[in-house]
């Protein structure tokens, strides 16, 4: 069995989304394939709820326990890799996890570590990205989920949705529109990678 090991800080409703797609397609079956666990850097995180409902192991681990950002990062690392089955390294999804990931953490899990980002990258890496949209004049927006490599947002895309800007829009209201098509994309390219 390869396991899934996904990051969150938040709502986790695209580890939901995950989650879902996972029970209905069958990945075990399907692809021998399973979320593991669902680590996150804040107890308070409200997709921690939503995956034990799911039946998935939660494990919380505080940023703010560790000294550095490197000492956080190795022993994320140790709880992740305790999910590795023989033949198997986890794979790492991202899903909201607001944390930035030391180069040796990235480097580690190079080829199995997956983003989600609320832009069509290249344009608008970083935080704010629906309200620099607007401000921009954008006519569409989206999200992509990439593989992730050093550099903050970049890395080989693996999948992207566009949505409308529309007249109006607050960066709450094309927030909401993207993120229904993070729901969907995220998960696709699970399955991509999945059946490589
Ligand atoms: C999503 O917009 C994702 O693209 C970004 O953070 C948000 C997380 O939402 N990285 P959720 O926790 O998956 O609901």
């Amino acid at each position: 069995m390869k396991n899934i090991v996904i990051l969150i800080s938040g709502g986790g409703s695209n580890m939901l989304a995950i989650l879902k797609a996972a029970q209905r397609d069958n990945w075990a079956a399907q692809y021998q394939a399973q979320v593991a666990a669902v680590i996150s850097n804040k107890a308070s995180a409200g997709g921690l709820v939503l995956a034990r409902a799911h039946g998935v192991a939660t494990e919380v681990l505080e940023h703010t326990s560790f000294a550095n950002r490197e000492d956080f990062d190795a022993a994320l690392m140790q709880h992740i890799d305790s999910y590795a089955t023989p033949g198997n390294p986890p794979l790492v999804l991202l899903a909201g996890f607001m944390r930035i990931l030391t180069p040796g953490f990235v480097n580690h899990y190079a080829g199995r570590l997956v983003n989600i980002h609320p832009s069509l990258l290249p344009a608008f890496a970083g935080l704010n990205t629906h309200q620099r949209a607007i401000d921009a004049g954008c006519q569409v927006a989206g999200a992509t989920v990439h593989l992730v490599t050093p550099e903050l947002d970049q890395g080989p895309i693996l999948a992207q949705a566009v949505v409308p800007v529309l007249p109006g829009d607050s960066a709450d209201t094309l927030a909401a529109r993207v993120l229904t098509q993070e729901h969907l994309i995220y998960p696709r390219a699970v399955l991509q990678l999945l059946s490589r």
